[in-house]
């Protein structure tokens, strides 16, 4: 079974639809009417239904609280061109996810539950989608312990939530970025390709440390050597190095980007030399000073391909190029046109929900 064939839905009295500016859209403020919620009790996911959106109750001792127990996933809905809505490569997502909780010593969600709380939520909420260039409805499924009770342990009891709202560019202009040497985000054996939150609050400090500087974000490097660059906040790196796009090998200190994968894909099928390979901020240096091309942006759902204008590496500043023309914009156009169907989709990513009349 693919998806949950039906879920019971319990729907709002009042749409706050008609109080939402499409055309000033803010990223993570303005959830949809409606969200899924189901639970996990005595070894089994349950009660399955979608619900006004609302606050939870929790308890104050519940384990995802203290202990950072808490998995999530980001994924888009998109308006095609033909009018339906298209889910952007949803079982890649789950596939993550799993790993994600697997890591986290969580129960995994099973693939039914997760495409068709994504399914069901996204029809029902289907006039949320926007439908200019470059907006969707961005999708965050999360799971989180709820056992309530003290004591550094795996919880037995947890709750599968996905809540929606729609979204333009998540970043407006090109990036600044700062290598970070002293800082780490992720070490071997550590939870890095994990989408767990700990890794998010744990970057805070040194991206707002590098934001006081000026910076979008930092580049993080490897925890062993502080040499090797790895990712950027929520996105995977790419340079393209006179005409190579080039990216750091995934890892367990690298979350497997599903952006990354598909414009790897892109760029493969497009006859756009690839190299995974390691590259040092020392390598990357020597490029710039040796005159090569170098392009370079961050990759990611909300992000997209978000060029990056400044790297700073040691104190020292280095431009990549970002103008209209250069190759990332190419792959940036050819991942857009998947998403709203005027490319055609030769690798089954996109999972269609038509809509219905409400
Ligand atoms: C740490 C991190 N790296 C990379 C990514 C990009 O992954 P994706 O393309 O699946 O959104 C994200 C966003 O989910 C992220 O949070």
């Amino acid at each position: 079974m693919d998806t949950l064939t039906s879920i019971p839905i319990t729907r709002t009295r009042q749409s706050r639809i008609t109080a939402l500016d499409f055309d000033h859209l803010v990223f993570g403020a303005t959830p949809t009417d409606h969200m899924f919620t189901a639970t996990f009790r005595d070894g089994n996911w349950q009660n399955p239904q979608i619900v006004p959106f609302g606050d939870l109750t929790i308890s104050p001792i519940a384990l995802g609280l203290h202990y950072g127990q808490t998995v999530f996933e980001g994924l888009k809905a998109y308006r095609a061109t033909a009018g339906h809505i298209q889910l952007f490569r949803p079982h890649k997502h789950h596939t993550r996810l799993n790993k994600s909780l697997e890591r986290m010593g969580m129960p995994a969600v099973p693939e039914a539950l997760f495409i068709g709380a994504l399914h069901h939520l996204v029809e029902l909420e289907q006039q949320w989608v926007p439908a200019k260039p470059g907006t969707s409805l961005y999708l965050r499924p999360l799971v989180v312990a709820t056992e309530p009770r003290l004591g550094v342990k795996i919880s037995e009891e947890y709750l599968f939530i996905v809540v929606a709202m729609p979204m333009a560019d998540y970043y407006t202009g090109n990036l600044k970025v700062k290598v970070e040497t002293g800082f780490s985000r992720a070490a071997r054996g550590g939870t890095g390709a994990a989408k767990c939150g700990g890794n998010y609050g744990a970057a805070f400090y040194p991206a707002q440390q590098a934001k006081s500087s000026g910076f979008d974000q930092v580049l993080w490097t490897d925890a062993t050597y502080h040499e090797f660059i790895e990712e950027s906040g929520t996105m995977n790196v790419f340079f393209i190095i006179d005409g190579v796009l080039v990216t750091p090998p995934l890892s367990d200190s690298i979350l497997d980007g599903v952006t990354r994968d598909s414009l790897l894909t892109l760029a493969r099928a497009g006859g756009i030399s690839v190299e995974e390979r390691k590259i040092s901020y020392k390598a990357l240096e020597k490029a710039f000073r040796s005159g090569k091309t170098v392009e370079a942006f961050g990759a990611g759902t909300a992000a997209m391909v978000s060029p990056i204008e400044v790297i700073d590496i040691l104190g020292k500043t280095y431009y990549p190029s970002v103008g209209p023309d250069t190759l990332m914009y190419r792959l940036k156009n050819e991942l857009q046109a998947l998403h709203t169907g005027t490319k055609k989709d030769s690798y089954y990513w996109n999972y269609i929900i038509q809509t219905v009349p409400q």
